[in-house]
């Protein structure tokens, strides 16, 4: 490959494009979209968000120190592109959008129904860094969509069709794996067991 030059610059991607809920002080919920997002730690589990200050988001998780991650599919990229183009000062997304919410387990913010995986969050810590400040995150209970827990209890996360932002547009992430954590390194047997558990499942 030949590569061309540039300046420094947040040239990353994929990443997910998250809705992420807060509550204001009274309890009123909104939502917004958060691509600078990602786990930090394993154990305790963290994950970081990076809001600028401006944000109504901002203001309600310094207010009440929570927040909740909610993954998105394809199916709901529309209201992903629109929370994260209006501001909860002007509209109510929610309403907007008529989404349904389900209350908190382990936090007083809600999460959306629509969405397959929720991680609610406690923060940490707030460390100011230029244009957005970085919130790190407890993750203090994670909901999983039922019909994503297979007969064995594992989380087959990839069946979601999660959602991707990638340099300024939205993919949704294909159902079909092209492979799995070590099978480069597995031996055969182990390789094989896991391709025909994996790829075979009547899945595709
Ligand atoms: C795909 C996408 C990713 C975004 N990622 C972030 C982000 O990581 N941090 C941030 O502060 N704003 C991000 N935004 C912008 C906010 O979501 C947007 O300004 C939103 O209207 C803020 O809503 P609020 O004022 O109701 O909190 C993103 C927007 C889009 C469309």
């Amino acid at each position: 490959m030949t590569k061309e030059l540039f300046k420094g610059s947040v040239l990353f991607g994929p990443v997910p494009a998250v809705l992420v809920t807060t509550i204001d002080k009274t309890g009123k919920v909104n939502v917004f979209t958060v691509g600078w997002t990602g786990v930090a730690c394993t154990r305790p589990p963290l994950v970081t968000i990076a809001v600028r200050k401006e944000r109504l988001s901002h203001e309600n998780i310094s207010a009440t120190g929570e927040f909740v991650i909610n993954l998105t599919t394809r199916e709901m990229v529309k209201m992903t592109d629109f929370c994260g183009c209006r501001s909860g000062r002007k509209v109510d997304k929610i309403k907007h959008f008529g989404m349904e919410l389900e209350p908190g387990t382990d936090v007083a913010v809600p999460s959306l129904r629509k969405s397959p995986v929720i991680l609610e969050c406690k923060v940490r810590s707030v460390t100011e860094l230029g244009t957005h400040d970085l919130f790190v995150a407890e993750i203090v209970r994670n909901k999983v969509e039922k019909s994503l827990i297979d007969q064995n209890g594992t989380i087959q996360l990839g069946q979601a069709g999660l959602l991707a932002y990638c340099h300024g547009e939205y993919f949704s992430l294909s159902r079909h794996p092209i492979g799995a954590f070590g099978y480069s390194v597995a031996g055969k047997a182990v390789r094989q067991a896991r391709h025909r558990e994996k790829f075979h499942k009547g899945n595709h």
